[in-house]
């Protein structure tokens, strides 16, 4: 499929270098999009992009063109890239600080895809700090800039602000375009296999209005399921209540209560080559839930709890040709209490990760994990992205393929 572009212009002078830009990028065979802001329209006319991308350009959040959906929305999900060119210190002030008022920076706001800034403007304001610090900032949050070059710019100033000339623009745009075509190709290595995967927490109920639950946000899980999925295997993901989205091509049963978690999981089973059970199960739950609101009433309320089934050890228990593998949230003792549920739950191997190590454990990006083999063998990873640490993970798995 031909990636697709969007252009956001702002009001400069180089915007006019901008339509080269499209031109060229259009010549290459990419679609695209324009969204202009009310001063770059000041410069350029809409109709100049509109011709040249051979798409609607649209300059504001509440135009509502007639060939297709423009909510703001549909065009950040529709871009592989936004490229901002010529980039204002205004857009970058607004999206480093979170600002969402028209339809270029809702789109930033709700971008998925790598967004692009070209920045062009007087070099005295190129060079001030509160530009820079905001540069700063926003590449750290993962946004990239093609830097400017310097010379005489159009207010008669020479220095660094000039908006690159349009070929070395287009350059870094295919560069960045192919980049990331390279890495959706991903080795189908895990193609054929049956992988169920749990996520998230499990919800116990006190009351219609209360629960008990833990802070897992399903993260963990679902990057597991997602690779999985992306390497060619056939994933099932029982998940608790999260906020998350199904990953593509993963079929997704949701529980709420270990209960439901444990049916759910062993109705699958056999179907199962491999089991990774990342969710945060609750140990236990309240004994009896109320069916209506329990009213205050000022007196000391007391919870009996009773325990929960262990779905891992019954998986254990009953495991013929799967591959188990748990996870050990701890916050002490870390490898001894992991090397412990190895045994009692007849696990192949357990991730063990320290939830009280910041960049580790519950909602966060990243994890800090241990893996820990039946044979006693440990390996110490450090800290990386969920997503990467998933991979890890099933590189692991493949081994007891074999
Ligand atoms: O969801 P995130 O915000 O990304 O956070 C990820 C995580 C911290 C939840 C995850 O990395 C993690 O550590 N998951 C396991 C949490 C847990 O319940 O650990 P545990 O040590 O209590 O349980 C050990 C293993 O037994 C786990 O695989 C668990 O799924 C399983 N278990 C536990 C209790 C129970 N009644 N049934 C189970 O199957």
């Amino acid at each position: 499929m031909s990636k697709h572009i969007v252009i956001g212009v702002t009001g400069g002078i180089a915007a006019y270098k901008v339509l080269d830009v499209a031109s060229k990028l259009r010549k290459l065979g990419y679609s695209m999009n324009t969204i202009m802001t009310k001063n770059a329209i000041e410069f350029v006319q809409p109709l100049a992009f509109q011709t040249i991308t051979n798409n609607y350009v649209v300059t504001d959040t509440f135009e509502r063109p007639y060939t297709w959906d423009v909510e703001h929305i549909a065009l950040a999900k529709k871009a592989d890239v936004i490229l901002i060119a010529p980039a204002t210190a205004n857009i970058i002030g607004k999206v480093a600080n979170g600002i969402a008022d028209d339809m270029l920076s809702t789109t930033v706001m709700a971008a998925r895809g790598k967004v692009v800034f070209a920045p062009a403007m007087n070099s005295a304001m190129y060079e001030n700090p509160i530009v820079q610090e905001n540069i700063a900032y926003l590449k750290e949050k993962g946004y990239l800039f093609i830097e400017p070059d310097s010379g005489w710019l159009a207010c008669g100033d020479k220095g660094s602000g000039k908006l690159p000339a349009p070929e070395k623009i287009v350059e870094y745009v295919v560069e960045l375009l192919e980049k990331e075509e390279e890495a959706e190709v991903v080795e189908q290595d895990l193609a054929g296999k049956n992988i169920l995967v749990t996520a998230g927490p499990t919800i116990e109920a006190i009351d219609p209005f209360r629960y008990i639950t833990n802070h897992s946000s399903g993260k963990m899980g679902y990057a597991i399921a997602e690779n999985a999925a992306k390497r060619g295997a056939n994933v099932l993901l029982v998940s608790g209540q999260t906020v998350l989205d199904c990953p593509e091509r993963v079929e997704r049963i949701n529980v709420r209560s270990a209960r439901e978690m444990y049916d759910a999981v062993h109705e699958h089973f056999d179907w199962a080559d491999a089991v990774i059970k990342t969710a945060a199960v609750s140990d236990y739950r309240p004994k009896e839930a109320s069916d209506h609101k329990i009213k205050k009433s000022g007196e000391n309320l007391i919870l009996e709890l009773v325990p929960n089934p262990d779905i891992l050890k019954s998986l254990g228990e009953r495991k013929t040709h799967q591959v188990l593998v748990g996870f050990a949230a701890e916050t002490q003792n870390v490898i001894e209490y992991a090397e412990d549920k190895i045994r009692k739950k007849n696990l192949d191997f357990i991730v063990a990760n320290n939830i009280a190590k910041e960049g580790a454990g519950f909602k966060s990006d990243t994890n800090i994990a241990t893996i820990i083999d039946r044979d006693g063998t440990i390996i110490e990873h450090e800290q990386m992205q969920k997503s990467e640490l998933g991979n890890v993970i099933l590189d692991k798995l493949k081994m007891y393929f074999k």
